[in-house]
């Protein structure tokens, strides 16, 4: 049976994620593609109570401990997730994954990517999504959606250098790795920009 492909979505938080997935949900649908999909911090019950602590305020941890949970939340995710639904040749579409880490550990918090790439090559083990949708918004936009949305999470309520590092940190992960990524200006109108992920779902459908 082929193996299915990994799509992961990332970018700033108001940028547009779960807005979206709803749509890639329908795609997928009504291509008769069956999909799990999922996100991170979670995705498996011990998963998701790490994201409840990684994401409460009260919560203190070191730079590192953050990042080891992030990674210990991951193995787990992989193994019981990610790698069943894809030798079954489902596609799974993630909120969030390995990018994040980067962004927000590495380029938010100063965590050195060194750090990140040996956690990273020993949970995944080469393992890598076949496409990496950014949704890429200004931090006014996302925190003007935020704003208008929800209240904030430790990560949602640091300061605005810190989504600006982790903006970077993104940008500069997608221009070192083009095939994979598509960076997507989210800053517009939903539809113009599901248009855009609709041509790179095709393309990543047409793909051998
Ligand atoms: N392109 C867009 N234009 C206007 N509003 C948007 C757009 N994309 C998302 N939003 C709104 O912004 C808020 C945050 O979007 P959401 O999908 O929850 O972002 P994320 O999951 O990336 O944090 C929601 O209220 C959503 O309706
Ligand atoms: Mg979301």
């Amino acid at each position: 049976m082929a193996r299915g492909r990994f799509i992961t979505l990332e970018g700033l938080d108001g940028a547009g994620k779960s807005t979206h997935l709803a749509f890639i949900r329908d795609w997928l649908a009504e291509r008769r593609i069956e999909t799990v999909f999922t996100r991170e911090p979670g995705g498996t019950p011990l998963g998701e109570k790490l994201r409840e602590l990684l994401l409460d305020v009260d919560t203190e941890a070191t730079l590192d401990t953050e990042t080891l949970l992030m990674f210990a939340g991951r193995m787990e995710h992989i193994a019981r997730v990610i790698e069943p639904a894809l030798a079954a040749g489902r596609w799974l579409v993630s909120d969030r994954f390995t990018d994040a880490t980067f962004a927000y550990q590495g380029g938010g918090r100063g965590v050195a990517a060194e750090r990140i790439r040996v956690l990273e090559d020993w949970v995944q083990q080469g393992l890598q999504p076949d496409l990496t949708l950014l949704l890429d918004v200004p931090l006014s936009v996302s925190q003007a959606r935020m704003a208008a949305s929800r209240t904030l999470d430790r990560f949602e309520q640091e300061a605005a250098d810190f989504h600006e590092r982790v903006r970077a940190a993104y940008l500069a992960r997608a221009a070192a790795e083009p095939a994979r990524f598509a960076v997507i200006d989210a800053s517009r109108d939903i539809a113009s920009i599901q248009r855009d992920i609709a041509t790179h779902l095709a393309a990543l459908k047409e793909r051998a």
